[in-house]
């Protein structure tokens, strides 16, 4: 198939022209966009790693995505909301702005204060957008997450984060089952004296148990003021921590700013979508991942959107749903993942052929590198060969969009696969071991060689960690993580991770983080996890696991109770795909697990395509460990 070009008519060569001379000006041109308390005195401090963006200048999330729009679209719906069970809400601009003030003034009322923290695990109802506004309101950070993770690995992060509040609901759909999330608070909080309260919003009106923390949410702010003034912040005031995984030990807090992050978001919001007033959005993600912070949450608020918000899983009560969502709501633009379109793709071309998908525009894809033929299919029968594709690279880390096509700004030739082009004002290059540039065509790794405004601030709590995790592998460059390739055409082609992060239906799982938490179980004396490719998912985990030499348990019954434990102290979405008990690992002379090796067995790939990835380590090692694995391998009975 040759290139693509879809025009929506815009052609603004200066943007591109502007961020090559100086990008520090560019994105100070950019921040103006934005309504300011006070102007800043610096538009970067750089001290690297470190970045702070519009230095001395004062802002407030909450009152530009709320307050500014009130002269001119306060009647304008910013969220149509739809249950998963059919249910309906709208919500315009004036009563999301309303009830953020009131839960604001309610919060205070509680002895919240600027600076505090406050986790908020609520399902896809609109209490979640408006408790994340109402902390940006008063300038305290919350810590999202994402309503499908366990009470264990909610504990960690409470914990990590120190939050004196948690706000959650009495629970929450599920392909048409109803999750208890105050449950699940109930026993991550058990141990956590610092917790003084728990507010609980009524959402499926299951029985509650309340203690003298709960709060229930109709209580708090049935008598709360619905008049607050917006603080005025400094631009780096920390606006939210969101939890990742990454290479080693638990998830870490991706911690961003205010100024930088908003600036990074109202920009790439307006040349990726090409939002107009008319335009009706969906994204689908869950607001627990950074996808749903930055295009659910903030970057169509800030602009006055109206968008759709979804709240169950795509493919329930059948995979006719978001379609039926498109025609119903007469959707311009659609933002879904690979994992959601492969999904689709598999119920074949009537289902989407049966609706009315006219009303669509623009199409964008997320998460995870999109197959060429996915893109196609994405293309063909989603978007009638009309709509621009934009495929966007970015990571929790980067904050908002770095790599992607953008009709808002420009017309150009897009190449099913590719994410096309950096966003301007962002360098980015692929650079070998040790940070040459390579050649056009040639695999290596994505960095970024300046910083950008939606750059995390550090990791919370841990600035050493900050610095080895992204700003170690190369002096100057930040790490991504990623494998990717330019052409010669300077399109950017991402080849999935480099390092040991999974990306499971698009949701990002450490290897270590799994492995921590089987070697935990008794019998387990070793375990490794990779991920190997998956049609509908992109890839899904395979775990080896060596057994204690007492250990008596049999292993139709450890597997169980394993999945039952990384359910528990994850969730669900770690649940491995297939577990193999092996006698031993193999590992390098340093006592390294060859993981890459791992996954080229469960691939069945040859041996050969895993020697070159192993630098240091000699094929004849790798293949008698493989050799010695295969042997060993008993697959589950
Ligand atoms: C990782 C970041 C993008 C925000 C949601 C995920 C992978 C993301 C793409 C894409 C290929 C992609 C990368 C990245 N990724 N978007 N368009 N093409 N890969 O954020 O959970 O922090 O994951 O997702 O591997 O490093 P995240």
């Amino acid at each position: 198939m040759s290139d693509i070009t879809i025009s929506l008519g815009n052609n603004d060569t200066n943007t591109r022209q502007d961020a090559t001379s100086d990008f520090i000006s560019f994105w100070e041109k950019q921040a103006k966009n934005l309504s300011w308390f006070s102007s800043w005195d610096k538009t970067l401090d750089w001290n690297p790693p470190f970045a702070k963006w519009f230095v001395g200048g004062k802002i407030n999330a909450s009152y530009n995505t709320l307050d500014i729009h009130q002269k001119i679209k306060s009647d304008k719906p910013a969220i149509l909301w739809e249950g998963e069970n059919g249910e309906s809400r709208i919500l315009t601009y004036e009563d999301l702005w309303t009830r953020v003030q009131k839960l604001a003034n309610a919060l205070k009322s509680i002895g919240v204060q600027k600076g505090d923290r406050i986790t908020i695990y609520l399902p896809m109802i609109p209490e979640l957008p408006i408790s994340m506004l109402a902390c940006a309101r008063i300038g305290a950070t919350h810590s999202v997450v994402f309503s499908g993770f366990s009470a264990t690995a909610i504990k960690d992060r409470i914990d990590d984060s120190k939050s004196k509040v948690v706000i959650t609901a009495d629970g929450g759909y599920r392909r048409g089952n109803v999750i208890n999330l105050k449950e699940i608070i109930d026993e991550a909080i058990k141990d956590l004296d610092f917790v003084k309260n728990v507010i609980v919003v009524e959402r499926t009106k299951t029985k509650l148990r309340l203690s003298s923390k709960d709060i229930l949410w109709n209580d708090l702010i049935h008598d709360s003021y619905d008049l607050c003034i917006a603080e005025k912040l400094d631009s780096s005031h920390p606006l939210f921590i969101l939890y990742t995984s990454g290479t080693t030990g638990k998830p870490k807090g991706v911690l961003h700013g205010t100024g930088g992050y908003l600036t990074h978001l109202y920009s790439t919001f307006k040349w990726a979508f090409d939002i107009k007033d008319s335009d009706v959005y969906f994204c689908t993600a869950d607001i627990g991942w950074v996808t749903g912070h930055s295009y659910v949450v903030y970057g169509p608020l800030l602009h006055g959107a109206t968008q759709v918000m979804y709240e169950g899983a795509p493919d329930f009560p059948d995979a006719s749903r978001m379609w039926e969502i498109i025609q119903k709501y007469r959707i311009t633009i659609f933002y879904t993942t690979p994992t959601a379109l492969r999904m689709f793709m598999k119920f074949g071309d009537d289902l989407p052929n049966s609706f009315d998908l006219s009303s669509l525009r623009l199409l964008g894809s997320v998460g995870e590198p999109i197959n060429p033929e996915v893109w196609k299919w994405y293309f063909k029968i989603i978007g009638k060969e009309k709509c621009p594709i934009i495929d966007t690279w970015w990571q929790t880390e980067t904050g908002g969009m770095m790599i992607s096509a953008l009709p808002g700004l420009e017309t150009i030739p897009l190449k099913p696969g590719s994410g096309t082009l950096p966003i301007p004002g962002i360098h980015i290059s692929v650079v070998d071991e040790v940070g040459n540039e390579l050649p056009p065509n040639t695999k290596g790794y994505l960095v970024i060689k300046n910083p950008w405004p939606g750059m995390l601030l550090t990791l919370w709590g841990d600035d050493q960690k900050y610095r080895d995790v992204y700003w170690s592998k190369y002096k100057n460059y930040y790490y991504s993580g990623d494998y990717a390739l330019k052409d010669t055409d300077g399109y950017f082609w991402l080849l999935g991770r480099a390092d040991d992060v999974l990306k499971v239906s698009g949701h990002r799982i450490g290897t270590a983080e799994l492995e921590s938490c089987i070697v935990s179980h008794h019998d387990v004396a070793e375990s490794a996890a990779c991920g190997i490719p998956d049609e509908i998912k992109g890839e899904v985990i395979i775990v080896f696991v060596v057994l204690k030499q007492n250990a008596t348990t049999d292993t139709a019954t450890l597997e169980k109770e394993l999945i039952v434990k990384i359910r528990n102290d994850i969730g669900a979405i770690a649940t491995p795909k297939q577990i193999y008990f092996v006698t031993r690992l193999p590992k390098t002379r340093s006592g390294k697990i060859m993981r890459r090796l791992l996954k080229a067995i469960s691939s069945n790939e040859t041996i050969g395509d895993v020697s070159t990835l192993e630098d240091d380590i000699a094929v004849s090692e790798i293949q008698s460990a493989f050799e010695e694995l295969q042997k060993s391998i008993q697959k589950k009975p």
